[in-house]
């Protein structure tokens, strides 16, 4: 059943990932890897079980060890995914497909099988991935990595920077536009799908190269991560979570920074419509729980809403 989040990691500092105990390791029969490179890369260099088999509490961990990624942001993500893809009586997830690891499911309509179901967490217009509708939603696509390539050379400079990631973000959509006719870009996927086109910028870029001020990602090393589940030889991750900001402006003299109310505003919107519609999902899933089952999923529920609670209500459908 579900277990309590992980507390967040003590150390935040710019540091070296790639360290003896977490060398690359080529895939054996059976591992499960799927749609997120980020959490690939982590499973073949053993900060998460090489199996691909793996608990929300190890995910939590697991993305601040590897990315520095800040904590409330990562239970966010992991339960938003854990919640609609994760077996909550075993609280195992497989990263990529259906697998026997993660043990009996509960049943249907519950489907606790795995990252790469389409239409849960997983979805359209992928960077590296093909839409569900037109094909493989989850391996590596040579050919819409081209695109992006050809696109890093054309705006980027030769790197995946912002302006790439801006325009790669477009085409990806016009191309679903033009030929999937299932094409689906509604709430939450219309929020994961930019924030997944600069998680390359934000975590793959070497810690030391982006204190020196790199904004760009080397397409070679963004290849390894998104086709060989693959860091580079002494990736080191980024220092402390870049110092969070808020939008707004000096209110009339210096040393007087305020949060801009307005826009505040829209984003406490898109984050509580985000957690809104995981819930939603959720209760589709398990119309009905009993017993260990509900218990589990209560606790899973309440897990997610921390990373919801500054902004939004919190929902309980079971109680
Ligand atoms: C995509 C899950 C963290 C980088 C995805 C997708 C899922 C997922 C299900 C597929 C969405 C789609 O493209 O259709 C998760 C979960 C995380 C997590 C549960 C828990 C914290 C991270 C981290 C990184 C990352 C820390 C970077 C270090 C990416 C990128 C994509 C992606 C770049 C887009 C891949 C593409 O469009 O080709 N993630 N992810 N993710 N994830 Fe993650
Ligand atoms: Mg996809």
């Amino acid at each position: 059943g579900g277990q309590p989040i992980p507390p967040p990691i003590t150390d935040t500092s710019l540091k070296l990932v790639v360290d003896k105990d977490h060398q690359w390791k080529p895939l054996r029969a059976g591992d499960q890897r799927g749609p997120c490179p980020g959490l690939n890369a982590l499973a073949s260099h053993g900060w998460l079980p090489r199996n691909g088999i793996v608990t929300p509490g190890e995910i939590v961990t697991a993305v601040q060890n590897g990315y520095n990624m800040e904590w409330k942001r990562a239970v966010l993500v992991t339960y938003a995914a854990f919640l609609v893809n994760g077996n909550h009586l075993t609280n195992l997830l497989s990263l990529g497909g259906m697998s026997w690891l993660t043990g009996h499911a509960p049943p249907p309509p519950a489907l606790a099988s795995g990252l790469n179901t389409h239409g849960t967490f997983e979805g359209d217009a992928s960077l590296t991935r093909s839409d569900a509708f037109l094909g493989d939603n989850h391996s590596f696509n040579e050919t819409l990595f081209q695109q992006l390539v050809d696109i890093s050379n054309k705006v980027g400079g030769g790197k995946y920077n912002a302006s790439a990631a801006a325009e790669v973000r477009f085409q990806r959509v016009q191309d679903s536009i033009a030929r999937n006719p299932t094409f689906n870009f509604a709430n939450p996927r219309f929020n994961t799908a930019f924030v997944e086109a600069v998680f390359p910028i934000v975590f793959f870029i070497d810690g030391r190269l982006r204190a020196a001020g790199e904004t760009g990602l080397d397409l070679k090393v963004m290849r390894g991560f998104f086709e060989d589940h693959r860091m580079p030889k002494d990736f080191h991750r980024r220092g402390t979570a870049a110092h969070d900001y808020i939008p707004g402006f000096n209110n009339g003299s210096v040393n007087n920074f305020v949060a801009d109310p307005n826009f505040m505003g829209t984003q406490t919107e898109l984050v509580c419509a985000l957690y809104e519609k995981f819930v939603n999902s959720t209760v589709a899933l398990y119309p009905n729980p009993h017993g260990a089952l509900r218990a589990a999923l209560n606790q899973n529920l309440d897990n997610f809403y921390v990373a919801a609670e500054a902004h939004c209500d919190q929902i309980k459908p079971y109680n």
